[in-house]
């Protein structure tokens, strides 16, 4: 059995990590280490094979143990981590959530309902190391992957609407935290029906302007409000979490001559499944069953949402997807600008295949 060290299984991206792999059984595979930066020698997860000591996620000695490591501790931890390992000779896979690597020229981004061929390519020429992609550019290829795999896609207009999980545990915690203060603000109101709105409406506003309102970790309110920037600005007017659309989609397609993709980040107070809205030019005009048949192909995780109000009301939704493989796809149809501009609604759990759900599967592959 090959050995597999475990590195940040305890934060939020790595409990659904540990919780899919208990699912597929994937521990029954390999023999499994886990590491820590802060409680070594401490108790290690029983996995069915009886519970180890957890190693020191700092040693370069335990980690060059390994034939795989995976790691969701984050890109502080890589940064430091990897090339050092890479230094001392280390030959294994190394499989990371993180965004640090993912440009690297050795590294593949992981997206296999996509990029399979990419990734067996890269592992028969030696490649090992396997990022997994920005979460809200895998949610799209899940949901286009059938569009783009055929050729259509000439751009893509990506307007997001991006969840309080994406920022962390934490910022999922602030989200309610605002919600819980902005509903105490206006209990009494509210529970009286002869209130008026406007009263109520103006008492919201103040609560969230109020400097006591908790924003640690957003910065801005969220909960009844948004926030349209996400990640780092950059030189030229494009956030970081924006940039990474073009950089990245590319990147996992493979494409020599890149496709346009661009848009607006925008961060809502869903808790964990980002959205997209997307316009795309097509190559060509071709009639909306036949797009809709390609969307449907693109991989067995896309859920087609006619365009109907009430099935996308109730289907198409973060409330309807989270905790779920499901990748919703909706809202499909032929736009004003001409019959080679397309709409869809996209919607996946960013925890899942945005997140997780990529390494535990470029795992299986290299058990194969
Ligand atoms: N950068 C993403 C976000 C999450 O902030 O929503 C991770 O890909």
């Amino acid at each position: 059995m090959l050995k597999v060290g475990l590195v940040g299984w305890r934060g939020m991206v790595g409990s659904v990590l540990m919780q899919r792999m208990r699912e597929e059984n994937d521990f029954a595979h390999i023999a499994a280490t886990f590491f820590t930066t802060s409680n070594i020698g401490g108790p290690a997860p029983d996995v069915g094979h009886g519970s180890g000591s957890l190693k020191d996620a700092k040693s370069l000695a335990e980690l060059q143990a390994m034939d795989i490591i995976i790691t969701c501790q984050g890109g502080d931890y890589s940064s430091d981590i990897h090339p050092r390992l890479r230094a001392a000779g280390w030959q294994g896979y190394w499989i990371d959530a993180a965004s640090t690597l993912r440009m690297e020229k050795q590294a593949v981004i992981v997206l296999d309902p996509v990029n399979l061929d990419q990734i067996k390519t890269a592992i028969a020429q030696g490649g090992r190391d396997f990022i997994g992609g920005n979460c809200t550019n895998s949610i799209l290829l899940m949901g286009l992957g059938g569009l783009f795999k055929a050729g259509l896609v000439e751009w893509v207009s990506s307007m997001t609407y991006q969840a309080a999980s994406g920022g962390g545990a934490q910022h999922m915690r602030e989200l309610l935290k605002q919600m819980g203060v902005i509903h105490a603000s206006v209990a009494h109101l509210l529970e009286d029906p002869a209130s008026a709105i406007l009263d109520i409406d103006s008492r919201v506003a103040e609560t969230m302007r109020d400097d006591g309102f908790p924003t640690e970790h957003f910065g801005a309110p969220l909960a009844g409000s948004l926030i349209p920037w996400i990640d780092k600005q950059l030189d030229n007017g494009q956030s970081k979490e924006e940039w990474k659309g073009q950089a990245e989609v590319n990147k996992i397609l493979g494409n020599a001559s890149p496709i346009p993709v661009d848009g607006l980040c925008v961060r809502i107070g869903a808790m964990r499944c980002h959205s997209l809205a997307l316009t795309l030019k097509l190559k060509q005009d071709l009639p909306l069953a036949e797009i809709e048949q390609l969307i449907k192909g693109g991989n067995p995780w896309v859920r087609f949402v006619p365009n109907d109000r009430a099935l996308s009301v109730q289907a198409l939704t973060p409330t309807a997807v989270t905790g779920k493989l499901d990748i919703a796809v909706g809202r499909v149809r032929k736009l004003n600008m001409g019959p080679q501009y397309l709409s869809a609604f996209v919607c996946g759990d960013q925890l899942l295949w945005g997140a997780a759900e990529p390494l535990r599967r470029t795992l299986r592959i290299l058990l194969d």
